[in-house]
């Protein structure tokens, strides 16, 4: 009787063993992506107009699953949120991205780091949801050829901690009091 509870308890623990191993070893390929921001991304990407292939990576198939490995995305560790999201032309010579920028960004409710700059916005106007990513600690429009207004909007982000707009066709509407709410480093030429 009691090497058959013996046997039983070994039993027990290698099934458990048994079902524990596959997920450790998957540990590393865990998806960390969150359903939401995938497709939130995948509009963003809708409305851009990618001639070299930046956003190669970023994609509905089942093996681009994971938006966390997509080029330019960051996410947490922690929450598997987008956190970052940095676009640049792959080189110097390569086309920079053209098109707008899909207020599908909102979705991205954790965002603190946006880095757009070196695209071509083609004269377009800095749209004033970005002042509605209200996490956002780093922004970074520069040399993306916006043109037009400074959103006002901008001032409602208040963890703000750089802003960079230099390098464009902007001009102050109004006065730019709510620059000065904002903390450290300012660029706006
Ligand atoms: C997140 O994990 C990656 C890979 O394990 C690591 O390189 C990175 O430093 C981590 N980031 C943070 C903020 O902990
Ligand atoms: C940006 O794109 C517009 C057309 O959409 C083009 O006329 C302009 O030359 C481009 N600017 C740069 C710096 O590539
Ligand atoms: C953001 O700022 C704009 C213009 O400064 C203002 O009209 C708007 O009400 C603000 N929005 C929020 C959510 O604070």
């Amino acid at each position: 009787m009691t090497v058959g509870i013996k046997f039983l308890q070994h039993l027990f623990l290698l099934l458990i063993l048994f079902q524990l191993e596959p997920r450790v070893a998957d540990s590393n390929n865990i998806i960390r992506c969150i359903d939401e921001e995938r497709e939130a991304l995948l509009t963003f990407k809708e409305s851009l107009v990618d001639e070299s292939g930046v956003l190669s990576s970023w994609g509905p198939e089942d093996e681009k699953r994971d938006c966390c490995k997509w080029t330019g995305v960051g996410c947490s560790n922690r929450t598997g949120h987008v956190i970052k999201l940095e676009i640049q032309p792959i080189d110097f010579d390569s086309f920079p991205l053209r098109g707008t920028i899909s207020p599908a960004l909102l979705q991205l409710h954790r965002l603190t780091y946006l880095d757009l700059s070196l695209n071509n916005f083609s004269g377009s106007p800095i749209p004033e949801f970005i002042g509605s990513l209200t996490k956002l600690s780093y922004l970074d429009l520069s040399f993306a050829e916006f043109e037009g207004p400074i959103p006002s909007h901008l001032g409602n982000l208040s963890a703000l901690q750089h802003l960079d707009l230099s390098l464009n066709h902007l001009f102050s509407a109004g006065n730019l009091d709510w620059l000065s709410h904002l903390s450290v480093e300012k660029s706006c030429t």
